[in-house]
């Protein structure tokens, strides 16, 4: 069970107010809140000892390389990865950056993806075929919006790689990954997946799944913002060619020639966010407190009641299913010829409900549906059923009006 009057105290942003009344966060898919000891571990640094990890040996040197080793620890333990395969990065799109830049793709080969990617696993697959003349392909979603197995099976046979959203922050439904990713092995494509949306919601085991690559990141999992990781299997990390190159990544140089470090030192060139790796350490310790059951059962329950209660007026399509048992902790709406921009800006205006509005870096999707916008409420375990009560009286005042 979760014991909120605690959860008050470490998330102190939901007892402050803005014109009197509380703040109702409900934008977690964007941004999350960041508990006290996340917060407090990174004014530690920057207060006690804001030196550099690896490079120098005198005390202060030696705590944050001490700290950043523990934190490497602890996020491959939480996803049942090696330390040596865990690369920190500035976020999600960095480590699909660095992803799309090392591997050794060669003009014809072909990267498969979703009907339902993220910016950041889209434009530079775009890039890549102008550039590079790769071949990128999309299984369309069939027609209840699921992942189309059948076209999958088809299109994998040729696929040099499988680069594909696992839970979507469009709709929140996530794809069957075991299945997709046994058979892209069967075909001798490499899998990548963009966690962002599913490390803070669901235990991820990346042995368990055998999936190659993956990255998220740690300001939608309670971390500070700016940090981010990249998985990989070690022996596939090795053959990496590296995306940022400079100090910290080389073991030495010559002024013609350098050697460069093993994996991951390789994949972290120049300082690091200290401060923000040991934060993220943290945000993981926290999720872990907490735990994945009870974090699950209290998005669904919010999201079992948010959906009853929208669906209640016909105005109203969500996108993706209508079950909310298939959308983790998101719920996105929208109303035929309604700005869902002004939806969002009255429910703060009036309420300090904070909702996100637009095409969610999903521009692609929302073009093809030919959709203008959407309002996104996302949800994380510090939401209360109370909070989204608010939300629903409010969201029906708006709706009469508009
Ligand atoms: C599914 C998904 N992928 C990638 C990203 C990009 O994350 P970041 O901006 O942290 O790189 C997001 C962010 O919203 C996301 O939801």
């Amino acid at each position: 069970m979760l014991d909120y009057e605690k959860i008050k105290v470490d998330f102190p942003l939901l007892t402050k107010q803005i014109n009197n009344k509380n703040i109702i966060y409900f934008d977690s898919a964007c941004m999350s809140l960041k508990p006290r000891q996340v917060v407090e571990a990174m004014n530690e640094y920057y207060l006690e000892f804001p030196a550099c990890a690896g490079r120098s040996s005198h005390k202060l040197g030696n705590i944050v390389t001490k700290k950043i080793r523990e934190s490497r620890q602890i996020v491959a333990k939480f996803i049942n990865a090696n330390e040596n395969e865990i690369i920190f990065t500035r976020n999600t799109t960095e480590a699909i950056n660095l992803l799309a830049n090392s591997l050794y793709l060669e003009k014809g080969d072909l990267v498969l993806t979703t009907d339902k990617e993220h910016n950041s696993n889209l434009v530079l697959w775009q890039i890549l075929v102008k550039n590079k003349g790769i071949r990128h392909n999309i299984i369309r979603s069939d027609d209840d919006g699921n992942f189309d197995f059948e076209k999958y099976k088809e299109l994998v046979k040729d696929a040099k790689l499988v680069s594909m959203v696992h839970t979507s922050n469009l709709d929140g439904t996530t794809i069957p990954a075991k299945e997709i990713i046994k058979l892209a092995h069967e075909n001798n494509a490499l899998v990548f997946l963009d966690m962002a949306q599913t490390i803070p919601h669901k235990k991820i085991d990346v042995k368990d799944l055998d999936v190659d690559f993956v990255a998220f990141s740690g300001h939608k999992m309670l971390g500070p913002t700016g940090t981010g990781v990249f998985y990989g299997k070690y022996d596939l990390l090795k053959k990496l060619k590296p995306f940022l190159v400079g100090g910290d990544t080389v073991e030495y140089s010559t002024y013609v020639d350098h050697k460069m470090l093993e994996v991951p030192e390789k994949f972290e060139a120049g300082l690091q966010d200290y401060a923000g790796i040991i934060g993220l350490g943290q945000a993981v310790k926290y999720i872990e407190i907490m735990g994945f059951n009870n974090i699950c059962e209290q998005e669904l329950k919010l999201n079992q009641y948010i959906t009853q209660e929208i669906l209640k007026n016909p105005r109203i399509k969500i996108i993706g299913p209508n079950d909310p048992n298939m959308r983790s902790g998101i719920i996105n709406f929208y109303i035929d010829k309604v700005d869902m921009h002004q939806v969002a800006l009255m429910l703060d205006e009036m309420s300090n409900i904070m909702i996100r509005s637009g095409q969610h870096c999903v521009h692609s999707w929302y073009n093809d549906k030919k959709i203008k916008n959407s309002a996104r409420i996302s949800l994380y375990f510090y939401n209360t059923i109370k909070e989204a009560e608010e939300l629903i009286k409010n969201l029906n005042k708006i709706i009469q009006i508009l």
